[in-house]
């Protein structure tokens, strides 16, 4: 068995000491260097371990000060109870309000360079495997030329759908090729699932907040939505059976690991009960697990669709986290009828994902150098996510509170009482800093006090100062104006 590596076992020294109570909230810890010398390590081990304890919400590093005991009551904090979502009860809306402003807002091409944005769900695009893809765009086109680009199999080229069952495989998901869709994005194997099983005016369940292309594709599908609050273990799923009585829900939508964009990770128990429910009520589930790959810490859960009872589940996932989103290539897994009905509507909708890309995706897969590219993206992305803890540790004022995400992109900030989240963002513009406003993620909108970060796509210097220039805005607001002079 492979060594803890040093870091991680200074880091198990210190909270060790934490919950002895030998370290208390406020106490400043040994500068890095000293402690460093000390336990005859580099800098850089203590660094590292000062890092993932400030991201596990155990320690908090203040500017020009050093390294302190986090307390408890202010920052980050493991999920824990209904703040994360901002209510408790299910919200059953019958219209979804469009998430389509911050969408648009952040694809705008007039960006202004020094402007930071933490509002796209890109990843880090200065990481791009862009030789490896490359080289298997040149290898496709030289081996099988013209035979390489005409009209794809509409459940995608067979080869590919073969690796993709293989590489479920070491998720525990044991699929047949054949029921393998290949999907122009996780984002359309979501529509397409919502076409094939939904009607306009039915129900359709999902986490409140969630990913906003979850209730674009809901909102353009007519569907009614039943968004059911989280906690740190998940979607709350014991709300449930009373809704899917009352409403008779079409299709329950989900991500259970790492969700978009609270970072939050299912429990397992949660996973078994939702499971149990659905199937008690024959409630199709949709699975989306475009984040699941990308992992920083915690325990991984089985999927879903890996567990007893999950046969039916429609495991959705994606290339654009773990490679790139300009393929625009994910996949999906169903079976019987559901895959026979979804892959109807996609012959309808683009007769077939492309073939060329398929290919080169297909030999990216097969070298080994995708699972060490897997590795290093997963590394940066923690260290990106650490920087961000940090940087809210240091900028935000008391009483913001945010999510510490065991993988994927996201932050959720929770903002100091009374303030608002639009105004926040508009501040925040101003400072040449964007973010998405909570309302976003939310089934029924409105101004919520959240707004959700992209820890991955900046370096960490950018971070702290996107987050810095953050911090300034959010001071901007809760200062109350000076009174204009009376006329
Ligand atoms: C949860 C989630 N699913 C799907 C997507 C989009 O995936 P794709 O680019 O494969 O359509 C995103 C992108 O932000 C996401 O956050």
């Amino acid at each position: 068995m492979a060594a803890e590596p040093q870091y991680q076992r200074i880091a198990a020294l210190v909270r060790g000491r934490i919950a002895a109570g030998d370290l208390r909230a406020g106490e400043r810890l040994p500068a890095i260097r000293a402690l460093a010398g000390e336990l005859g390590v580099g800098r850089r081990t203590v660094e590292e371990a000062y890092a993932e304890l400030t991201a596990e919400g155990l320690l908090e590093a203040r500017h020009g000060q050093g390294t302190f005991v986090a307390d408890p009551a202010r920052g980050p904090a493991r999920g824990s109870g209904p703040w994360v979502s901002g209510h408790r009860e299910p919200i059953v809306t019958s219209v979804a309000v469009s998430a389509g402003q911050v969408l648009r807002e952040a694809l705008r091409p007039d960006r202004r360079p020094d402007q930071i944005s933490f509002i796209l769900g890109a990843p880090a695009a200065d990481l791009f495997p862009v030789g490896e893809l490359q080289r298997a765009l040149n290898a496709a086109l030289r081996e099988e030329g013209a035979g390489a680009l005409g009209y794809e199999a509409t459940e995608g080229y067979a080869p590919l759908r073969a690796a993709l069952a293989h590489h479920l495989l070491g998720l525990g998901i044991a699929a047949g090729p054949d029921e393998v869709i290949v999907t122009s994005g996780a984002q359309q194997a979501i529509d397409l699932a919502l076409r094939a099983l939904t009607r306009p005016g039915d129900y359709v369940v999902t986490e409140s907040p969630t990913y906003l292309g979850i209730l674009e594709a809901c909102e353009a599908n007519g569907v009614r939505l039943i968004g059911v609050p989280l906690d740190d273990a998940g979607m709350e799923v014991e709300r449930l059976a009373p809704l899917l009585a009352e409403h008779r829900p079409k299709l329950l939508l989900t991500i259970p690991d790492c969700h978009n964009p609270t970072g939050i990770t299912m429990s397992l128990a949660r996973r078994r009960a939702l499971l149990a429910l659905a199937r008690s009520h024959g409630l199709p589930i949709l699975e989306e697990d475009a984040y699941g790959e990308l992992r920083y810490g915690g325990t991984p859960v089985p999927r879903l669709r890996a567990l007893p009872g999950g046969e039916r589940v429609i495991y959705v996932s994606s290339f654009s986290k773990v490679m790139l989103p300009g393929l625009r290539l994910g996949y999906l897994l169903a079976s019987g009828d559901l895959h026979r009905r979804i892959l109807f509507v996609k012959q309808a909708s683009d007769r077939a994902s492309g073939s060329l890309v398929q290919r080169a995706i297909c030999r990216c897969l097969a070298s080994r150098r995708l699972r060490s590219y897997l590795r290093v993206v997963s590394r940066r992305c923690r260290e990106r996510r650490d920087a961000m803890l940090a940087a809210l540790a240091r900028e935000l004022p008391p009483g913001a509170r945010w999510t510490v995400p065991d993988g994927g992109l996201w932050v959720w900030v929770r903002l100091p009482d009374g303030v608002s989240a639009l105004a926040l963002y508009a501040a925040a513009l101003a400072h040449g800093v964007v973010v998405a406003p909570g309302g976003a993620y939310f089934p029924d909108g409105g101004d919520p006090p959240f707004v959700a970060l992209n820890f991955a796509a900046q370096p960490p210097e950018r971070i702290a100062e996107g987050v810095r220039r953050l911090g300034l805005a959010l001071r901007d607001v809760l200062t109350p104006r000076a009174q204009a002079p009376a006329p």
